[in-house]
């Protein structure tokens, strides 16, 4: 059989060097339970392991307890789940596979069943539906930033103490670090907000400060939005200046998303694109203007999209969600010639109302099902019958459940 490009290593500038081009994106698993790790996480990263791809992702964790973005997150804020760490870490990386843990801060996306007064920027609250949702957020003293910035820090040394082999800044979708870079969000007037030099600080300086703690031979990426897609808003242009900022601190890899929970384009794309990749466009407009390696993420269903994209240099690697979740060794079936296009199922009540209302916190929930199935050692179920996911979610978070996430 040829090798495909997307069998080839790639070498980043800290050492590490990632087996082949797949890497599984953040999916938040909802299996923490008061913010513990525990054997589901275990079980679900060594399956995915075993699966193929090159680096594994792991749902966003936490850095402060009193900060969640969802029920279910796992928080690392001190050491006292080290062991179960040690064993999420060991089974995640089976098979020659890097494991990174994405860590993250909700600010105000943080649904008002977890947070009564959230933290951001700005005191500037969502509009329309999702100001039902989320509680108005204060704003941060530069004192609060700066504690938050070492959170940041400390989750990254236990992730590395544990044996997780890099970490990943959650940068996009809207939480904390993405309000700092919008205009929109951000409307301080120190030297954290402002121009986009100083909006982009408070990320500078969490990637500073785990560069410092961690070492150079520490990969550290970042999931960064294209856009926000929100008229005055985070644009392409301030993307990629971001991007080459931190190219030039020595971020390792940068993967490319998009949207935030007004505007979800993170799991729905923005238009139609030769290829399937939501953010490719993107992708394409930025290839020669930056040379730190990237990975984008959203909307790969066909074999073809995924290899093209890397042959043809929009991207060095490919990141997967959902499919992942339908089919945990889809790289593997790609490298045998078993892979057949995975379709992702609509999910429906059969109630045009409900699904409207609370369509995309079913959307994630068939997902974490799912998720669970394979921790369990079930396979997962293709279906689109929404009642299920909707029962498993009330289940295991109750009415929280019903939050919107960024998942539609
Ligand atoms: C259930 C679920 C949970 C997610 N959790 C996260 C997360 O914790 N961090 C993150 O950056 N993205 C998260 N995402 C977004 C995915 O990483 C990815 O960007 C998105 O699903 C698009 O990729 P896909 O089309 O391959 O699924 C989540 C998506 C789903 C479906």
């Amino acid at each position: 059989m040829t090798q495909l490009v997307l069998q080839q290593p790639l070498t980043l500038s800290s050492g590490t060097i990632i087996k082949n081009r797949f890497f599984k994106s953040a999916m938040n698993e909802n299996f923490a339970k008061n913010g513990h790790p525990n054997q589901q996480h275990v079980n679900l990263y060594r399956t995915w392991a075993n699966g193929g791809a090159g680096l594994l992702l792991t749902g966003n964790v936490m850095i402060d307890q009193h900060a969640l973005g969802e029920p279910g997150n796992v928080v690392v804020e001190d050491e006292r789940d080290l062991e179960v760490l040690k064993q999420w870490a060991e089974a995640g990386t089976v098979n020659n596979t890097q494991l990174w843990m994405q860590i993250n801060h909700p600010g105000k996306q943080s649904p008002r069943t977890l947070s009564k007064e959230p933290v951001a920027p700005s005191a500037i609250g969502f509009d329309g539906i999702y100001g039902r949702a989320f509680n108005k957020p204060r704003a941060l003293t530069q004192d609060e930033i700066k504690q938050t910035i070492q959170r940041f820090v400390n989750t990254a040394a236990i992730a590395k103490k544990a044996g997780f082999t890099g970490v990943e800044i959650h940068g996009a979708h809207g939480y904390l670090i993405d309000q700092f870079l919008s205009p929109l969000d951000n409307q301080r007037t120190d030297e954290y907000g402002g121009s986009l030099e100083n909006r982009m600080r408070f990320l500078v300086e969490i990637y500073q400060g785990i560069r410092q703690t961690l070492g150079d031979d520490f990969p550290i990426g970042l999931k960064i939005n294209s856009s926000d897609f929100q008229p005055g808003g985070f644009t392409e242009d301030n993307s990629l200046q971001v991007i080459k900022r931190m190219e030039s601190l020595g971020i390792n890899l940068i993967e490319i998303s998009g949207g935030n929970y007004a505007s979800p384009k993170m799991s729905t794309g923005t238009s139609k694109n030769s290829n399937d990749a939501f953010f490719i466009n993107y992708a394409k407009k930025i290839k020669d203007l930056i040379h730190v390696p990237v990975g984008l993420t959203g909307g790969f269903r066909t074999q073809s999209s995924m290899e093209n994209a890397v042959a043809d240099g929009d991207t060095n690697m490919v990141g997967i969600g959902r499919p992942l979740v339908l089919l945990p060794d889809l790289p593997n079936r790609i490298f045998n010639g078993s892979y057949a296009t995975v379709n992702l199922p609509w999910l429906t009540t059969g109630i045009k109302s409900l699904d409207k209302t609370i369509g995309p916190a079913i959307g994630n929930s068939y997902y974490e099902q799912q998720m669970a199935r394979i921790a369990n050692d079930e396979k997962p179920k293709i279906s689109t019958n929404a009642w299920s996911p909707l029962f498993y979610s009330l289940r295991v978070q109750g009415l929280a459940a019903l939050s919107p996430k960024r998942a539609k």
